[in-house]
């Protein structure tokens, strides 16, 4: 159900790869809420198409190529949004992820650290990169908000989850070090959402991964937040229902990380 939570405002989607993705479900729901919608991902992934087939969803949104780790390319991606919507973007979602050592099978103990180092650069620096983008073109309105996704392996160990972790623990940081001087600046927010286990492109590639889902599942009360709920969350930290949140880590995860145990775990592991 649409309440026009959105109505009149701008924005810019970042990691829509096909309709499992979690940003394809965030860019359906801020169009329904009444966004106006700039759609983008690296020149790559454009290359499938999916997201044309989103563009026409989105009342034939513009779809820019920018791969995030180059500043002329995000540089272009926000002049040609600006002129696009005849303003500034009053919200960003960067919904981006990627790990060459998890994609070329490498154990964390035993890291590439080139590989390593354009890993934080896609999955975590980039958050950097956009907002100083932003701020040197003065991109965003006064009460902006930027939303990243981040996993809870940030704060604990999920031994697959392997450089993840550490990009994520990364991305966090940039979170409250520039929404702190963003906050300042213009009054613009910036927050990660932390999401449950989501079979999307990406979450598909973590290495033992269902074991993931159900393990998640079962350690939360309300269950495993699934990908059209998180869509419904960002949407609520776009609007200006959420002002005053900034530098946030927000757990959107059934309750996952305040879960010690449940019965449900209990009764599998059996008695000694
Ligand atoms: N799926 C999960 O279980 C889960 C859980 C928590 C957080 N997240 C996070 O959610 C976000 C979205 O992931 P998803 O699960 O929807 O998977 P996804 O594969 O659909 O999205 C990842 C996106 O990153 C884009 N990307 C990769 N390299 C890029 C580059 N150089 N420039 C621009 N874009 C680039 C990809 O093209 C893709 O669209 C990621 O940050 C991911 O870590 C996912």
């Amino acid at each position: 159900m649409a309440h026009a939570l959105l109505k009149g405002k701008k924005g810019i989607i970042f990691g829509a790869l096909d309709e499992r993705s979690i940003a394809w479900k965030t860019a359906l729901r801020c169009y329904e809420e009444g966004a106006q919608l700039v759609l983008t991902n690296a020149p790559v992934a454009l290359r499938m198409g999916e997201i044309n087939k989103l563009s026409a969803l989105c009342g034939n949104a513009p779809v820019i190529g920018a791969d995030v780790t180059n500043m002329d390319d995000l540089r272009a991606l926000f002049e040609k949004s600006m002129e696009h919507v005849g303003g500034k973007i009053d919200f960003v979602l960067h919904s981006i992820g990627m790990s060459l050592n998890v994609r070329k099978g490498k154990h964390y103990t035993e890291m590439n650290y080139e590989w390593n180092g354009k890993t934080l650069d896609i999955s975590a620096m980039s958050l950097h990169r956009v907002l100083r983008t932003a701020w040197d073109l003065d991109a965003i309105s006064e009460w902006g908000s930027v939303v990243a996704l981040s996993y809870i392996a940030a704060q604990r160990v999920f031994p697959d989850y392997n450089e993840m972790a550490d990009a994520k623990a990364l991305l966090e940081s940039v979170t409250r070090s520039f929404g702190y001087h963003y906050g300042v600046k213009r009054k613009v927010r910036v927050n990660t959402i932390s999401q449950s286990p989501t079979p999307t492109p990406a979450g598909s590639g973590v290495k033992g991964f269902d074991g993931f889902l159900n393990y998640a599942e079962a350690m939360s009360p309300l269950g495993n937040a699934g990908s059209a709920d998180c869509a419904n969350y960002c949407v609520t930290l776009f609007s200006d229902l959420t002002r005053y949140v900034t530098m946030q880590n927000l757990f959107h995860d059934g309750g996952f990380s305040f879960t010690g145990v449940t019965q449900q775990v209990i009764d599998k592991m059996g008695t000694p």
